[in-house]
């Protein structure tokens, strides 16, 4: 089957809450998806990303804006007219039929005939692992036999998009690293079109071609996982995209998009300043624990002074944190070699690899 793209286009809704009054679930959120792509939304709980979800499967329609799938408006057609495959967390399996009914009610529904329901059942249970599983009944799997389950039921249909609602969410850690990569492996084996929902960083930089950030209904910034992680457009993204120091920092000069930085008392070079940015105004850099080094007091010459507070040896990283004045820095190496981790009270050197520091302005409350 060709893959086709999914355009949600404009798309709010507001709900009456009883604690928070009027809310936006979705804020004019407009995001494409190409054909056989993997695109996840993620954010914090309650950023409108299940809302979103539900609205492309059609199981919610928008206050305003529409949904395109393959090119057609499909916002008034119901859930079922809608050709899509929905894997929810809670796995929703009918607990009175078997694993086989299970997968094959959405084949039931649509008529389809004995023969090839039972081939097709029996095709999609192997894709996913499960052959032989018909007769067993829900309650006799684990949680990762149960999600792969749903799955099994979701894409039986031959759906032309794929939607999942933080579908690993139950599962222990080791079985969700395991799952993700089924998933995205039977994804790109299908070559199907794929909208992917959680609030879990690791596991959408894992898993997506894609990602889009979500906050307070709205979608704050899209890209690839390194994108995003190279290129935050804002604090919120910098922070929920892996671990980050937020420095702030004074423009020196600024010239051709780059320029200068006073951070932590010592001068900076920086290949890119926010557009607005003039001498005198305060900005914060954006160091991942990996973009700053510690050097022991001795090789510091002139870097910015610090101590080291605190360390944890992991095997093939060590991680720092380093006090330097009011600021906490955590910083994480990976060239550590046996004999020379630096203690804790070390005096130290710090140490910043630029110059391609991600720079953004200072934030209004
Ligand atoms: N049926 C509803 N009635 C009232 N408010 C709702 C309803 N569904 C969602 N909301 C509200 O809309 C907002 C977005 O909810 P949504 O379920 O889309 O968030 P989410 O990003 O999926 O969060 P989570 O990660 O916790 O699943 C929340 O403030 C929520 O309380
Ligand atoms: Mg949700």
């Amino acid at each position: 089957m060709e893959a086709v793209g999914v355009r949600v286009e404009g798309v709010s809704k507001r709900y009456s809450h009883k604690v928070k009054g009027e809310v936006y679930a979705a804020r004019d959120v407009t995001l494409d998806v190409r054909p056989g792509e993997f695109v996840t939304m993620l954010g914090p709980s309650g950023c409108g990303k299940t809302t979103t979800l539900r609205i492309i499967a059609g199981f919610e329609t928008p206050d305003a804006g529409r949904v395109v799938i393959g090119g057609r408006d499909v916002t008034h057609d119901l859930a079922n007219q809608r050709n899509i495959g929905f894997v929810f967390q809670n796995y929703a399996l009918f607990p009175h039929l078997s694993i086989g009914e299970n997968v094959a009610y959405g084949l039931r529904v649509r008529n389809v005939a004995a023969a090839e329901i039972e081939r097709r059942v029996r095709e999609v249970l192997a894709l996913v692992g499960l052959a032989g599983y018909e007769h067993q009944f829900s309650n006799q799997l684990s949680g990762g036999e149960q999600q792969r389950v749903a799955l099994a039921r979701a894409i039986v249909i031959r759906p032309q998009v794929l939607l999942f609602d933080e579908p690993l969410s139950n599962l222990d850690a080791k079985l969700r690293v395991a799952m993700r990569q089924e998933i995205r492996d039977l994804q790109r084996r299908l070559a199907i079109t794929t909208v992917y929902v959680t609030h879990d960083q690791e596991e959408a930089m894992a898993v997506s071609d894609r990602i889009a950030v979500m906050n307070q209904g709205s979608i704050v910034q899209e890209g690839s996982a390194d994108d995003l992680y190279y290129r935050p457009a804002s604090a919120f993204v910098a922070q929920f995209i892996g671990r980050v120091n937020l420095l702030p920092a004074r423009v020196e000069a600024a010239s051709g998009g780059g320029g200068e930085v006073t951070v932590l008392g010592h001068r900076l070079a920086v290949a890119a300043l926010p557009a607005a940015a003039r001498a005198g105004d305060t900005v914060r850099l954006v160091l991942r624990p990996e973009a700053i080094a510690v050097r022991p007091a001795q090789d510091a010459g002139t870097l910015p002074q610090g101590t080291v507070a605190g360390r944890m040896f992991l095997g093939e990283k060590v991680e720092y944190l380093v006090r330097c004045g009011e600021m906490a820095l955590q910083v994480v190496s990976y060239d550590a070699r046996p004999g020379d981790l630096l203690a804790e009270g070390a005096p130290v050197g710090v140490d910043f690899k630029g110059p391609d520091i991600p720079v953004l302005p200072e934030e209004r409350p």
